[in-house]
């Protein structure tokens, strides 16, 4: 028998959700991909939605390979370029685009590759990665860069796109736009809470990556806004007890019973990715109805409280998040993001549906 935890990919909602993202923004689509997208497997998402996108974007040339020899042929952009002169052979020979977001890849890039396309950022204001305007003006004016590059998209990433006060993104679309008008013709502006919630925010290239996913940037349900939940994490119940009022559980005692309890252990923890940081009441799903997590998660285990509920037994499945429990709402009481707990299911077995 293997380890109950596991975790259920839904092909069609990611489907569903990129159609959404396609109605909301209108322009073409990079979907983003990185990070195995997002916990939910690269190659797997990327094949499910190469007929619906125009390309896919990831964060280094090792996610970009898993791609290539799987057989995808869209284009694939690096969001962080070349981390070294080295990388440039490899994205030549994969036929990838880089994002040049600072000089010196910009040298390396030109010095090999200047008629190949490329992705150039803007800062607009973010200040992580891309150029300041009057760097942008000063590489192009100057006579001595020994060649051009050829860009074909001019980019920026809003520090602030999840906000709804708009001079957060009207700024930074400002200076975006006066760029855009002197260097090329395609813009790319949007992720997913751009998308969602400015839609005057138009660019030829959106960028979704979380709404993919099912999840919603701005917290809200992910029904309320049209999404569908793509990542289901289930496991079993594998103990019962009663334990007395004034009785603890788990590692420091964190949850004492105020009255006689039933307690169920579940075997999914942290390292299956459910976050050590969940709170005592964190929604868990179990038998079609939300019960709370009590005492601390441990490595493979938490344990819930399932007092008023004796239908509960030994093998009954449980939703840590999926269409019942969101994965934010759970990130929620962990103090942290849907995007970090997508990220870190690496342990339970993985069904397609
Ligand atoms: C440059 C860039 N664009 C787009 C995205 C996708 O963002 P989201 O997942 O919020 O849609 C990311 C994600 O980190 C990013 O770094």
């Amino acid at each position: 028998m293997t380890r109950p935890a596991k975790i259920a990919i839904n092909l069609n909602n990611i489907v569903h959700n990129c159609k959404l993202a396609r109605q909301l923004h209108g322009g073409k689509l990079l979907a983003v991909v990185k990070a195995n997208a997002y916990g939910h497997g690269d190659l797997l998402v990327a094949q499910q939605l190469a007929e619906y996108v125009e390309g896919f974007a990831v964060a280094c040339l090792e996610e970009a390979v898993v791609l290539r020899e799987g057989g995808i042929t869209h284009p694939i952009v690096l969001l962080e370029g070349p981390f070294s002169a080295q990388e440039i052979p490899d994205y030549l020979h994969h036929q990838l685009t880089p994002v040049i977001h600072q000089i010196e890849q910009y040298a390396w890039w030109t010095e090999v590759a200047s008629s190949q396309g490329v992705w150039l950022k803007l800062d607009t204001g973010m200040h992580r990665l891309g150029f300041q305007e009057k760097e942008i003006n000063n590489l192009i004016n100057n006579s001595n860069t020994p060649n051009s590059l050829s860009i074909d998209v001019l980019m920026t990433h809003f520090a602030n796109a999840d906000t709804i006060e708009p001079e957060l993104v009207q700024l930074p679309m400002e200076r975006f736009n006066r760029v855009l008008n002197t260097l090329c013709s395609e813009g790319s502006v949007a992720n997913s809470a751009a998308i969602m919630l400015h839609h005057h925010l138009r660019s030829n290239w959106a960028r979704p990556g979380l709404m993919l996913y099912g999840v919603d940037p701005l917290g809200r349900k992910a029904a309320e806004v049209g999404l569908k939940p793509v990542m289901k994490l289930t496991s079993e119940v594998i103990a019962l007890r009663w334990i007395e009022a004034g009785e603890s559980v788990g590692y420091g005692s964190t949850f004492t019973a105020s009255q006689p309890t039933r307690v169920a252990t579940v075997a999914c923890g942290y390292a299956d990715g459910y976050p050590r940081t969940a709170k005592n009441g964190t929604p868990v799903w179990i038998n079609g109805k939300r019960v709370s997590l009590i005492g601390r998660v441990s490595m493979d285990m938490i344990t819930v409280d399932v007092t008023q509920h004796t239908d509960v037994q030994l093998g009954a499945v449980v939703e840590l998040w999926g269409d019942n429990i969101s994965v934010a709402e759970v990130a929620e009481c962990s103090g942290t993001l849907a995007y970090e707990l997508l990220c870190h299911t690496h342990r339970p077995a993985r069904v397609n549906s």
